[in-house]
């Protein structure tokens, strides 16, 4: 029997210790050693921590999203009855592209993907230097900022009132629902923020279903003239029209704001590799990537077995759940020089903190633009950057590793 002194916690109790979500890098390395893919006895979910493996589940079209196909997760009787607050929210929330297998997955997508094309995402980006910059207007020229609440948690949020054609008046509302959705999914639910996450998810739809009305007839451009036209065409039915949409705020809003707090804790505790950036902006680009990659944000990328699949000697079999472990992946040192080293420059650097296969991030384009935008404000704006105090991370949530407060001294040059 194992000692309860010196055995491992299992991985519920790991992943929601307040310890391991402050800094969980040293103990999903030493958990990677005992193997790539590991089941959970006590839940039956296959946590995977090899970079390989995860990029070969993530394409596998064995591996879905429908999580109504989990044996014994939400869609089952058994949940229905001993958690109806829950199964409503879960159901709710079943008809959007990212719980969706082809062929609904593939014409869901096939909405929102022109919005995200290059072409469509380099128009957007006066829109976010413009937003970027009343922020940044708004801060002292010297002394404390908190930059969450000033720049990295407004920044995605404004972004996304825009693509969403919404007035600047809607802000303090759709904060407050995107508070409330960002929870659904996360094993540490309590019933209140479920029910909170059932209240804004009827708001939200709500008021975007009078905001479609309103625009019927307006041109069909941007990412709400695809939707209206899906929805008029009967592409995507009301459900689907709506729950997408929801999806966007969730799935753009605290990713973005995570990827903006972390990229820049990561540089104000690397000074040399700011001074790097500072001085060469070309590295923008790979800076980025090398964020997502040390700090991803998301701590978990779902795959639902369709079939049984073999990865790694582990057989997966039909119905089981899979959460890759992005923290564990991206920092594998099989794949990774030096993994826990915050290399700006790094090429060929295969992150999957936008997950792979079918359900790639559709939004990374506009992330990756609002993250290079965001950091190369900042360092034109605030010729010093240091941080002024203990960064607070959010332990409130297992599925996502963001920081709550990061207080920074900004200056301007000595002269
Ligand atoms: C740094 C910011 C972001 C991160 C880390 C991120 C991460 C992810 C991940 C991990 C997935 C699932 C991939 C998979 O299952 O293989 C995903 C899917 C998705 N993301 Fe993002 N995302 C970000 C920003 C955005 C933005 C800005 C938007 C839209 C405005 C967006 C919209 C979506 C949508 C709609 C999906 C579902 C795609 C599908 O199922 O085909 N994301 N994202």
């Amino acid at each position: 029997m194992a000692d309860p002194m010196t055995a491992s916690p299992g991985w519920w109790t790991l992943l929601s210790d307040p310890a391991f979500l402050a800094d969980p890098y040293a103990e999903l390395a030493r958990r990677r050693q005992a193997g790539t893919v590991q089941r959970d006895p006590e839940t039956g979910i296959h946590f995977v921590l090899g970079h390989r493996a995860f990029t070969r589940i993530a394409k596998a079209p064995q591996m879905g999203r429908d999580t109504r196909l989990w044996t014994g997760g939400w869609a089952s009787p058994e949940y229905a009855a001993a958690d109806p607050v829950g199964y409503d929210l879960l159901s709710q929330f079943q008809p959007q592209m990212i719980n969706s297998d082809p062929p609904d997955h593939g014409r869901m997508r096939a909405v929102y993907e022109p919005a995200f094309r290059p072409q469509a995402v380099a128009a957007l980006e006066a829109m976010v230097r413009a937003e970027a910059e009343r922020l940044i207007a708004a801060m002292p020229a010297a002394g404390v900022v908190e930059m969450i609440a000033a720049f990295a948690g407004p920044l995605p949020l404004r972004v996304l009132r825009n693509l969403f054609e919404m007035p600047a008046e809607m802000d303090a509302d759709i904060a407050r629902w995107s508070a409330a959705l960002i929870k659904v999914g996360d094993i540490m639910m309590t019933p209140e923020q479920k029910r909170g996450a059932l209240d804004a998810l009827t708001e939200f739809k709500a008021v975007l279903r009078e905001h479609l009305a309103a625009r019927r007839g307006c041109p069909h451009a941007g990412m709400m003239g695809s939707v209206l036209a899906a929805a008029e065409t009967g592409t995507l039915n009301e459900e689907e029209t709506l729950t997408n949409l929801v999806s966007m705020l969730i799935a753009g809003h605290e990713t973005t704001v995570t990827l903006i707090g972390n990229g820049l804790l990561l540089l104000l505790r690397n000074p040399g590799e700011m001074a790097r950036l500072r001085a060469d902006r070309s590295l923008m680009r790979t800076a980025v990537e090398e964020f997502m990659r040390m700090e991803p944000g998301g701590n978990m990328i779902l795959r639902i077995a369709r079939e049984d699949m073999e990865v790694d000697g582990v057989t997966i079999p039909a119905g089981a759940p899979v959460l890759g472990l992005i923290g564990a992946v991206n920092r594998d040192p099989e794949r990774f020089a030096d993994p826990d080293r915050l290399d700006i420059g790094r090429t060929a650097n295969a992150h999957l903190t936008f997950g792979g296969g079918i359900h790639f991030c559709v939004g990374a384009p506009l992330a990756r633009l609002e993250a290079q935008v965001a950091f190369d404000m900042l360092l034109d704006r605030f010729p010093q950057l240091e941080l002024a105090g203990a960064p607070q991370w959010r332990l409130d949530r297992i599925n996502a590793r963001g920081l709550g407060e990061l207080p920074v001294r900004v200056g301007a040059a000595a002269s």
